[in-house]
């Protein structure tokens, strides 16, 4: 992908992405907003589609939740199996990590995955609307390493680049996992 092309998307979905002062954080983005705008919904979906399209991998997963909405549509384009990594407690026979925290809340959260969502070797792609500390999508990455399988590919709409999840990853030894946003 060209770098014009996403900062064109970039700003495309910034011109429809309200934000508000929520849960502390002064500008808190709504990041759904560009939901209800089909033509940049579409825009998102292919810019997805075509970034992972030449790329080798094996399925594609959404976090919970919002990475539910983006998720499945570029797997049905792409015809890959998707799966779900969702917060703790909400899947049968699935494992669970580690706690972590987020950009806000005191509170934590754990992600658990489907014990045969990933087979060992396999390349999967995860996708989420945000990266933020990194927090979640690193919890994500443990939970398909644990399974024996590795992410290839990050896809998010927005990534927080001060908040550095770029340099966690790295120190938690996902370096090679390459940020789509
Ligand atoms: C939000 C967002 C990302 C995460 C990013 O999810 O959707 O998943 O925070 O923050 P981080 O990089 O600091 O971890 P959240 O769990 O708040 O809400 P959701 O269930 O609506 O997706
Ligand atoms: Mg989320």
């Amino acid at each position: 992908l060209s770098e014009a092309r996403l900062q064109e998307a970039r700003q495309r979905v910034a011109a429809v992405t309200p934000y508000f002062a929520f849960k502390g954080i002064e500008r808190f983005y709504d990041i759904g907003g560009f939901l209800k705008h089909p033509e940049v919904f579409e825009e998102v979906i292919t810019l997805f589609a075509d970034h992972l399209r030449d790329l080798e991998f094996d399925s594609i997963c959404g976090l919970d939740a919002r990475g539910f909405i983006l998720g499945p549509p570029v797997a049905l384009r792409l015809n890959k199996p998707f799966f779900m990594v969702r917060k703790e407690g909400k899947l049968p026979n699935s494992i669970t990590g580690e706690k972590y925290g987020k950009e806000y809340e005191s509170g934590q959260d754990r992600l658990c995955v489907p014990v045969d969502a990933v087979k060992p070797g396999q390349r999967v792609v995860v996708i989420d609307d945000l990266v933020a500390t990194g927090g979640t999508a690193l919890a994500a990455l443990e939970l398909v390493k644990r399974l024996g399988g590795v992410c290839t590919e990050l896809a998010c709409v927005i990534e927080i680049k001060a908040l550095g999840a770029r340099r966690l990853l790295e120190e938690k030894g996902f370096g090679d996992t390459n940020i789509l946003s």
